[in-house]
């Protein structure tokens, strides 16, 4: 990757069809080792509630936390499109509330876009925030922050009819002026469907391989976070097992005496002197 990469340069992506490349981040050294590894775009998602946080759904995470991740994120990575996810209850209100929260991703949390969850619901406010200057990322189907609240984890556009309705939701999007739209666990045939029908890229997480590029969740995929493991993610490594081993070893090591060793130690550059005890 050569500058900082732009939202028209991951627009014109789709058009070049070269596959789009996302993680999510949460803090300054995953986000440096993101630029190093050349990912194109950057979510400092609401999923940091779950695998930074402990929190069991994304629900309780506040703009404030967000913008703390986010600064660490940007502050990491200078090269990669980042994008900020806008938490439950920071844009649901009101157009105001969307801009004002929005604006703060972007003025304090330094990021490039953000991201809200909602199809055709969220047109109207979706306009709002691009005619505040804001650009804005769409995220359909299992869109977690209302779906943990009423119905769970569950695949979406199993029949006809849900498709039609996710891509009446996606074009929706597309017409309110997205740059692009999450596709979250979306059936691989109705996820193609949506692709081949709308100008903007698709990210697809758990929608199959036919979306203009892929988003996980950096957790999942380098096997930090293992109290819920989706069908859809491929494990690149098992970092809590390695983890785990350096803790064990690190405390065996200080139990037996075995660190700090001599070359962890620093020494007096007077070697024949000992620190004097002054009695008082
Ligand atoms: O918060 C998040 O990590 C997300 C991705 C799953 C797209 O929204």
């Amino acid at each position: 990757m050569k500058g900082k990469i732009n939202i028209s340069e991951i627009r014109s992506m789709k058009q070049l069809g070269k596959r789009i490349t996302c993680i999510t981040s949460y803090d300054y050294v995953t986000a440096s080792l993101a630029e190093k590894a050349n990912i194109d775009l950057i979510l400092v998602g609401d999923s940091a509630s779950m695998v930074v946080l402990g929190y069991e759904t994304t629900i309780p995470i506040t703009v404030e936390e967000m913008i703390i991740f986010t600064k660490a994120v940007t502050r990491g990575n200078k090269k990669s499109l980042i994008v900020g996810d806008m938490p439950f209850m920071s844009y649901q209100a009101s157009d105001e509330d969307a801009v004002r929260n929005a604006g703060r991703f972007v003025k304090e949390g330094g990021v490039d876009a953000v991201k809200i969850e909602g199809g055709m619901r969220m047109k109207n406010r979706v306009e709002a925030m691009i005619r505040a200057g804001i650009p804005v990322m769409g995220h359909i189907g299992l869109t977690p922050q209302t779906s943990t609240l009423w119905s769970g984890y569950r695949v979406q556009g199993k029949t006809i009819d849900d498709g039609e309705v996710l891509l009446r939701d996606a074009k929706a999007l597309e017409e309110a002026g997205v740059f692009a739209i999450v596709l979250e666990m979306i059936t691989s045939e109705v996820a193609k469907m949506i692709t081949d029908n709308v100008d903007i890229p698709t990210i697809g997480i758990g929608s199959g391989p036919l979306c203009d590029g892929q988003i996980v969740v950096l957790h999942d995929i380098l096997g930090l976070y293992d109290k819920f493991s989706p069908k859809f993610i491929k494990k690149y490594a098992n970092m809590s097992e390695i983890i785990l081993k350096a803790l064990e070893s690190y405390r065996d090591d200080v139990t037996n005496g075995n660190f700090p060793g001599e070359e962890h130690t620093f020494h007096m550059t007077e070697h024949d002197s000992k620190p004097k005890i002054v009695k008082k």
